[in-house]
């Protein structure tokens, strides 16, 4: 698959995915958001594929939002019509069982910083900005943001940014619980991909699991939730893989992963 506005690549069982408008600070078009569907169905489908990073290029931006260019010519009832950017929800977020992470390496400005949300964690460059703008354009955030931002920084910091717009940097966004780690800019990508294939080298289906869990307790109850992590944990102990971590460690030895 060639794709025009997105890079690609493999590093082991790690896919690395670098959104590729750096003119337009890699703004989010409806050509990227096709694209990045594919690439992450494509990823979930590939066996040899434990866990992905997307990143920007350039050094300026992860993504500056969705392409305001692009969005100003469009009459009101396409938004609606086309369910604007309802594809991520479904084809990306609920669809990709495998972990990813965003690398966020500047800007992460509307569209992006919902786009850098839906990853499983986050990793800002110590230069990483984060904001929900929309307010100035006279709309507001649209996949994500309101909901997602206020779950990970809390009211008081989702309100204050979505109201007046302002941006948050690496700093605060890692004290408010928004990013996993900050890392130097210039180590970003290796230290993501090199987070990756960690995850990438646990047991595949353990992966998949402890990423379900931790996702089910922001959708659930407590006492649900608890039962949802007792069961998911109970149908691992049925798992090949852990017969072998579990041998491997009694016997002092690397476990070697069947994925299954
Ligand atoms: C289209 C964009 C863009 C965007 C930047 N560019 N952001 N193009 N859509 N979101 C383009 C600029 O037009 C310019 O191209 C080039 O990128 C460089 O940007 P500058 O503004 O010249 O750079 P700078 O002065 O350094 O300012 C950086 C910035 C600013 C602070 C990030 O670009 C900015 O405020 N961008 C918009 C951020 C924003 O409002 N995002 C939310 C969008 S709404 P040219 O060719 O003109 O030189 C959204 C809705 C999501 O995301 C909900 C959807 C459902």
């Amino acid at each position: 698959m060639s794709y025009e506005t997105i890079l690609v690549e493999t590093r082991g069982a790690v896919t690395l995915i670098t959104l590729n408008r750096p003119k337009a600070l890699n703004a989010l078009n409806s050509q990227v958001c096709a694209e990045l569907v594919e690439a992450f169905a494509a990823f979930e489908a590939d066996d040899t594929q434990g866990c992905a990073v997307l990143t920007g290029s350039g050094d300026k931006a992860f993504a500056a939002g969705a392409d305001i260019k692009e969005m100003a010519e469009k009459p009101a009832a396409d938004f609606f019509l086309g369910d604007f950017f309802a594809d991520w929800q479904a084809r990306i977020v609920r669809a990709t069982r495998k972990p990813w992470i965003a690398a966020v390496n500047g800007f992460a400005l509307g569209g992006g910083c919902e786009l850098a949300m839906m990853a499983d964690f986050i990793l800002a460059a110590d230069t990483a900005k984060f904001g929900q703008p929309e307010i100035k354009l006279g709309v507001a955030p649209g996949m994500g943001g309101s909901q997602r931002l206020t779950r990970a920084v809390g009211k008081a910091k989702a309100m204050e940014m979505c109201l007046t717009g302002r941006m948050m940097g690496a700093e605060e966004a890692e004290r408010s619980g928004l990013v996993a780690r900050i890392v130097p800019l210039a180590d970003l990508v290796e230290d993501a991909v090199k987070t990756a294939q960690t995850i990438a080298g646990m047991p595949r289906m353990a992966a998949m699991v402890n990423k379900e869990m931790v996702n089910i307790a922001f959708e659930t109850g407590l006492e649900q939730g608890l039962l949802t992590e007792r069961r998911l944990f109970q149908i691992l102990t049925a798992t090949q893989d852990k017969a072998e971590g579990m041998a491997a460690f009694v016997e002092k030895r690397q476990a070697v992963w069947k994925g299954r």
